[in-house]
């Protein structure tokens, strides 16, 4: 028989939340820390613990037949997948932030400077959208040091509760985009694993409607 092949956060704000729904839609998993795959014992399903930003290629590649996934790692590297379903979970924003001495009040100013970011291909898209232009220092993490290391002027990140903009004197100028967890599947994903995925799209339908 064939079995769902699920991709979740590895390690990280998404794990937890991620795990609970899924034991919330009756999906009980061993969760052995270490182990980068685990069965469930009752849905014939695997969870694959990835990190974030592979996800997206892994669906491409149909490795995995599904994914929870931050709606924000798709629109970086995977706006060609398809969500099926938004979990309401996890939400944060994609957004500019600049040191607080700073004169400027949104991306336009920032034309021809220097942000840091680990959202190149979004920040991108909002540039060329405005006709704008700026050096785009990529960094994977920490990337709100950047403007006090001398690295950039301002940055584009990941904001949730606010604190790390808040430790590190940046202040936000402008919100690209809103973000929460979804569900997302391959292009790849068979006709059978496609059943099981809408079986569990029905639990998640109620799960969810539950929560409201
Ligand atoms: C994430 C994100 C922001 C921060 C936002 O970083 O990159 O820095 O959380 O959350 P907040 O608004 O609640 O402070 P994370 O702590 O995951 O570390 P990393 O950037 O080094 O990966
Ligand atoms: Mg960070």
């Amino acid at each position: 028989m064939s079995k769902l092949k699920i991709a979740v956060q590895k390690s990280g704000r998404l794990n937890e939340d991620s795990m609970k729904i899924l034991k919330e839609i009756g999906i009980s998993v061993d969760n052995g820390k270490d182990q980068l795959k685990a069965s469930a014992r009752n849905f014939p399903l695997e969870v694959f613990y990835l990190r974030n930003g592979d996800i997206p290629q892994y669906l491409r590649d149909g490795v995995v037949d599904a994914a929870i996934i931050g709606e924000n790692v798709l629109i970086e590297k995977g706006n060609d997948l398809k969500i099926v379903e938004r979990l309401g979970f996890s939400k944060c924003k994609v957004s500019i932030a600049v040191p607080k001495s700073s004169k400027a009040k949104s991306l336009k100013d920032l034309d021809g400077k220097r942000i840091a970011t680990s959202y190149p291909n979004t920040v991108n898209q909002f540039l060329e959208k405005a006709g704008l232009k700026a050096n785009l220092h990529i960094i994977n993490g920490s990337v709100e040091i950047a403007p006090n290391i001398g690295l950039a002027d301002g940055i584009c990140d990941i904001v949730s509760s606010g604190s790390t903009l808040f430790k590190n004197g940046l202040k936000e100028i402008e919100v690209l985009l809103k973000s929460e967890a979804v569900l997302a599947t391959s292009p790849m994903i068979s006709e059978e694993n496609q059943a099981l995925i809408d079986k569990l799209q029905f639990r998640l339908k109620s799960v969810l409607k539950g929560r409201e």
